[in-house]
Formats: structure tokens, sequence, C-alpha cells
């Protein structure tokens, strides 16, 4: 520094002065409480705009030293106080700002937890499952991809057998085979099963007599989609086998069910039928649910709906689940879950039931 340039006592003091009138303009403007921090470090930090001011002391006469330092002290604890004071106001106003804006209600209703329910069949199947259950009957399931053999054979209907085209399959390809452009069944006869009857054959591998099982499931079907058919739908199979069991047993287990699932005053008949794995085998009526036996569209003006299909286990049948049909007798029943779900509750359309429409399945919360 040369001599010219040393700043004077009175240099300083007015240097001094402007940065007090500087700094309560610059503190008056700072809008919230970040920025008079920042304004403290810039005015009164180590290399703050009043530690560079009092660089200049040292050039001063000893003389007027101390006075300076006065004043420069008075000027710090001033900016102190008005910082402090600012402070103050702005941390009040934010939490004014604060409580005026951030609302809560404390009376207001909580939010509604949105849970879901069964599909309407599904909760049909949990009430056959629980129906069939205080009658001694377990749950075995079998898996959906089946073979022809299971699906076919082991129901008394070998490869040829006319019956086999009531259960027109949808087949897996053979490997490879779609990819070469000449899609064909796999060799191997998998296929998705038709109806959950060949779960029969496997409970009995299974299971030693005396047996009782349901085995409800999704069944698969070439099919052509309309009101009342789908490729794709569910079924509940029932099978009895033991020592003495008769087409008694097996007509007061279905009477129970029927009364159960529609009614005391339901009606029911059995009706000669065919199926190649029962002997006799009969369909399964009860009065009509809609005009009560009169005859209307709903039951083809017969006055009874078909439920299921029923009968005694074939002996062949017996025989593949390696079961001595001489020692044992059974019966089986089998009957499609989706038509008892649009009956229970007077849904006209099964393409309703399998589509995946929120706004209509909603309507159907779980249970009878
Ligand atoms: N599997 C038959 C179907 O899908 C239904 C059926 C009929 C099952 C008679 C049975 C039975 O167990 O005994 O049409």
């Amino acid at each position: 520094m040369t001599p010219d340039q040393q700043p004077t006592a009175d240099s300083l003091r007015s240097q001094l002065e402007a940065l007090r009138l500087s700094a309560s303009e610059r503190l008056a403007a700072a809008a919230d409480a970040d920025g008079v921090e920042a304004l403290r470090s810039a005015l009164l930090g180590r290399s703050g705009e009043l530690t560079v001011v009092l660089r200049g002391l040292g050039g001063v006469d000893a003389a007027e030293r101390p006075k300076i330092g006065q004043l420069a002290n008075a000027v710090r604890e001033e900016l102190e106080a008005a910082i402090s004071a600012r402070l103050e106001v702005l941390r009040g106003s934010e939490l004014e700002a604060r409580l005026a804006n951030e609302t809560i209600d404390m009376t207001a209703p909580g939010r509604e937890v949105r849970i879901g329910h069964l599909h309407p069949t599904m909760s049909v199947e949990r009430d056959l499952r629980e129906f069939f259950h205080a009658f001694g009957f377990e749950v075995f399931e079998g898996p959906e991809i089946e073979t022809e053999a299971m699906n076919f054979e082991a129901l008394n209907m070998p490869p040829d057998h006319p019956a086999r085209d009531l259960w027109d399959t949808l087949y897996v390809a053979e490997p490879g085979s779609v990819d070469a452009g000449e899609p064909r069944p796999a060799e191997d006869g998998t296929i998705l099963r038709t109806h959950t009857s060949p779960v029969q054959i496997r409970a009995m591998h299974a299971l030693r007599p005396p047996i009782r099982v349901i085995t409800p499931g999704r069944c698969f079907r070439y099919e052509a989609v309309d009101a009342s058919h789908n490729f794709e739908f569910f079924q509940v199979e029932g099978l009895v086998v033991d020592h003495a069991t008769s087409l008694a047993d097996l007509k007061g287990m279905l009477e129970e069910f029927a009364r159960a699932f529609y009614g005391e005053g339901t009606r029911t008949r059995f009706r000669p039928g065919y199926y190649p794995f029962t002997e006799p085998s009969a369909a399964f009526d009860i009065s009509c649910l809609v005009c009560g036996g009169s005859g209307c569209a709903a039951c083809g003006r017969s006055g009874w709906m078909t439920i299921l299909g029923a009968g005694m286990v074939h002996p062949a049948v017996l025989r593949a689940g390696g079961i001595d049909p001489d020692e044992y007798q059974g019966y089986a029943f089998g009957m499609g879950l989706d038509r008892i779900t649009l009956l229970r509750h007077a849904i006209p359309d099964l393409r309703l039931l399998m589509g995946a429409d929120l706004r209509f399945l909603s309507q159907f919360p779980a249970g009878r």
C-alpha cells in the first residue's frame, strides 16, 4: 500500500457509516431466513465487509484507532441486533404462513381403503367346498394340462370312442410344429383337460378307499363362444369310493346339495343319461328357478333345469384307478360352476362373468 492510499480515520468512519446504512436496507430486502443468514456472513463473517473495512485500521493515527474501533464494535452490535430482529420477524411470518396454508382437518373422515372381493364364480366354489366339507369330502386338485390317456382312456373312452366328440378339446402342439408351419397335436398326448373327471383317476391312485373328494378346477373345450358356452370354464367333480356305496347315497347327497344351494323348496329329479365313465348314468335336474316348474323360456318350457351329470363309477374306471371293482363301488358327479353362478345372480350371459370388467363384477360381493 502506498502512503496516499492509506485510509484516514475519516474515510474509515464514512465507510463504516455506509456499511451501516446499506446493511439495514439489504436486511429489510431479505425475503426469508436463509437470505438473512447469507447476509450475516457477507457482513460480519471472517472475510465479511466489516472485517475488510477494519483491515485499514493499522494505517490510522494511533490516537484515532480506539475511536474507530469503538465505532466498528457499535456497528457490529447494531447489525447483529438488526439481524436477530429481522430473523424473528421472518420466522414468525413463515410459521404463520405455514399455519395458514397447511391446515389439517382433524374431523375429516379417513380415506376409504378399497378391498376387493372374490370373483362370483370363486365364491360359489368356496361355498361348495364348505358344503361338501361338512359331509366329509376333502378337496383334491389335479392339473389343468392333462394327457389324453387320463382325460379319455382312463375314463373308459378308447381313442375311437364316439363319446370323445362330446369333449372336443384344445390340443397342445408338438414342440416345433408351429414354427415349422405344420401345427399338430403333441405326440405324447398333452391336452388341456376338458373336464375335471380325470382327477378321479388321480385321486384313486393317491388315496386309499374310503375316498370322498371334490375336485374343483378350470377346464377347456374347443367351443364356439356364446351366452352359455366358453372355451374356458370351471367344474367341480365329486367322487366317493367305498365298500357299499349305492345309487341311493348319490341321490341323497345331490338332493341335500340342491336344497342347500337353491332353497328348501327345490324339487329334484333323476333322468337316465349317458356317460362312458359311469354305469348307470343320470342327469340331475332341479325345478326351474325362474318359473318354479310351470315352464318358461329359461327352462325350455320343461319346468326343469339340468345342473349336473352323475352316476355309479364304471368298473373300468375303478380299475384304471387301481381299485378292485369287486370289492369297492363308487359314485361320481360333475357340475359346471359357472352355471351355478349365473343362476345364483340371475346373470343372463356367461361372457359377462368371464370378462374382467370390474364395473360388472364388483356388483357381486362374496357370499350367498
Ligand atoms: N365330466 C362330465 C362333463 O364334463 C360331467 C360328469 C358327468 C362328471 C357324470 C361325472 C359324472 O363325474 O359321473 O360333462
